[in-house]
C-alpha cells in the first residue's frame, strides 16, 4: 500500500508521517523521500499520486485550498481510484470565515470526486491557540472572544486518528474529533500566560458580526466527541520541556 501525504512539513503532517509506514510525501521543497510538487500550480502532482492507494491530504494555505484540492482530486482520478482522506475543521459550514468557505468547497470536491473518500473534521489545534495568544500578547494584553469557548486538540491525537483512517476502508463522513475539554477562551488564555510566564491582562471583547456570532454559538466545538487525550496544559508543558 502506497500512502501519499500532502502537507508533510506542516503542524499536522509532522505528527502524522512518523505513524505511517514509509509514506511518499508531497512538498514544494526538495528533501529526502519527497516528491516535489505544488498544489497551487499542479506541477509534480501526477508523479506524486502515481500508484498511490491512499492520499492523506493535509496541505493547506491561507487562500486557494479549494482550487488546490481540485487539482489533487483531478490528478488522483487520472491515476486510478485511491482512497482520499481529508482533514477538515468542525463547524466550517456555520462560521463564514473565507478560509472556512474554501474548506467547505474542498470537502465537496473530495466527497463528490467519485473516488473512495473519508473526511475527518477536527477542532482547533492546541498549536493554533498558542500561536494566537503569543501573537496577540505582543500588544500587552490578551484579547479574547467574550462568551466563547474552544475545545483545542493535540495534533498527535488527530494524527493517530488519521493514520487509522488511512489504514482502513473509506468511511465517507466520519465522526468529528474534539479535544478533551471545552473551555472558555479567557481560561485558555490565562493558562497560556501562566505557563509561558508572559502574564497579561485578559480582555474579553464582544465582537459584532456573523463570524464572532458563529464562534459564540459554539459551532466549532464537538463536546460529544471529546476524543483527544492531551489537555492544553499538557501540550504547553511538553512544548516547554522540548524547548528547555
Ligand atoms: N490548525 C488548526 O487548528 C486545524 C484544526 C483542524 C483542522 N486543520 C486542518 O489541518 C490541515 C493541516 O493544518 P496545519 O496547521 O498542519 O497546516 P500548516 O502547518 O499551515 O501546514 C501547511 C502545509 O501545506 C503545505 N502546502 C502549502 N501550500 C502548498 C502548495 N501550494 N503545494 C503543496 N503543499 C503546500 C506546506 O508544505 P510545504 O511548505 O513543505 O510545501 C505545509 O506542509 C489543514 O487542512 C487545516 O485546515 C487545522
Amino acid at each position: 500500500m502506497t500512502v501519499l501525504v500532502t502537507g508533510r512539513t506542516g503542524t499536522l503532517g509532522r505528527a502524522l508521517v512518523p505513524l505511517l509506514d514509509d509514506p511518499r510525501v508531497l512538498s514544494r521543497r526538495a528533501g529526502p523521500g519527497r516528491v516535489v510538487g505544488d498544489l497551487r500550480t499542479g506541477a509534480g502532482l501526477d508523479d506524486a499520486v502515481a500508484g498511490a492507494s491512499v492520499i492523506v491530504h493535509c496541505a493547506t494555505a491561507p487562500r486557494g485550498d479549494s482550487a488546490a484540492t481540485g487539482r489533487l482530486v483531478e490528478a488522483a482520478r487520472r491515476a486510478g481510484t485511491p482512497h482520499l482522506v481529508y482533514i477538515s475543521i468542525v463547524g466550517i459550514d456555520r462560521i463564514p470565515l473565507p478560509y472556512y468557505r474554501e474548506k467547505v468547497n474542498a470537502e465537496r470536491l473530495v466527497s463528490g470526486s467519485g473516488l473512495p473518500w473519508t473526511i475527518l473534521r477536527a477542532t482547533q489545534f492546541h498549536d493554533l491557540l498558542a500561536t494566537l495568544f503569543a501573537t496577540t500578547a505582543r500588544a500587552g494584553v490578551l484579547p479574547v472572544l467574550a462568551g466563547t469557548a474552544f475545545q483545542p486538540i493535540a495534533v498527535d491525537d488527530v494524527a493517530a486518528r488519521l493514520a487509522a483512517l488511512a489504514a482502513g476502508p473509506p468511511q465517507g463522513w466520519t465522526p468529528p474529533m474534539g479535544g478533551p475539554e471545552v473551555r472558555p477562551m479567557g481560561d485558555l488564555a490565562r493558562t497560556w500566560a501562566g505557563t509561558t510566564g508572559r502574564r497579561r491582562p485578559v480582555v474579553p471583547l464582544r465582537l459584532p458580526g456573523a463570524i464572532a456570532r458563529g464562534y459564540r454559538s459554539g459551532a466549532h466545538v464537538a463536546p460529544g466527541h471529546a476524543d483527544g487525550v492531551v489537555t492544553f496544559e499538557q501540550f504547553l508543558a511538553s512544548r516547554a520541556a522540548v524547548r528547555s
